[in-house]
């Protein structure tokens, strides 16, 4: 059993809570190439990652997410790197590809001693005008679709205890 892999995968936990110091380069592309390495339907590696640390794109993208939200702040809990994960629709599989490149990306922060956490509402954010005009400006295609986002930084908070897993979570048959 490779018990150093299911250990990450088990304590991995949402972090919410970040330093403002940048993480290194080679922090970021191991998180970057773990998510590359997702399964994806039949293969096709249709899933596009954007990896966000300039202050510009970092602040238009975190203000994108909160006005969706309807809330003020950083949706984003300081993080100074976000990771954004989008499709093109014509991949049948676009949703559950982007989710596995999500999930494998958080693993991977934990395993290199980053924190990390999933954040909602990629979605939306670029089905607004704000989100397809940055698409534009980083020469990427309009139609592409937003399916997870991640917080991606230095833990600046004590590691979060996992829930008790729920009863019949899984079963055998
Ligand atoms: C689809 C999805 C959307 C999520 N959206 C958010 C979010 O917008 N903000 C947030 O703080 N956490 C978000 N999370 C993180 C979950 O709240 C977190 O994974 C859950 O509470 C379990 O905690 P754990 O990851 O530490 O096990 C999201 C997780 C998933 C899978």
């Amino acid at each position: 059993m490779k018990t150093e892999a299911l250990e990450v995968l088990k304590n991995r936990r949402a972090i919410r809570k970040y330093k403002p110091e940048q993480i290194t380069d080679e922090e970021l592309n191991a998180v970057l190439e773990a998510g590359t390495y997702a399964p994806t339907g039949v293969g096709t590696q249709g899933v596009q990652i954007i990896a966000v640390q300039t202050p510009e794109y970092l602040s238009r993208v975190k203000a994108l997410n909160a006005k969706i939200l309807g809330r003020e702040g950083d949706p984003y809990y300081g993080a100074p790197t976000v990771v954004l994960v989008l499709e093109t629709e014509e991949c049948r599989t676009h949703t559950y590809d982007g989710s596995a490149v999500c999930t494998n990306m958080l693993n991977a922060a934990y395993a290199v001693g980053l924190g990390s956490c999933w954040i909602h509402r990629c979605k939306e954010m670029f089905e607004t005008e704000e989100g397809k005009e940055l698409l534009r400006e980083w020469g990427l295609p309009e139609n592409l679709k937003g399916v997870a986002s991640m917080a991606l930084g230095y833990p600046d908070c004590e590691h979060p205890q996992a829930k008790p897993r729920r009863e019949g979570y899984a079963i055998k048959v």
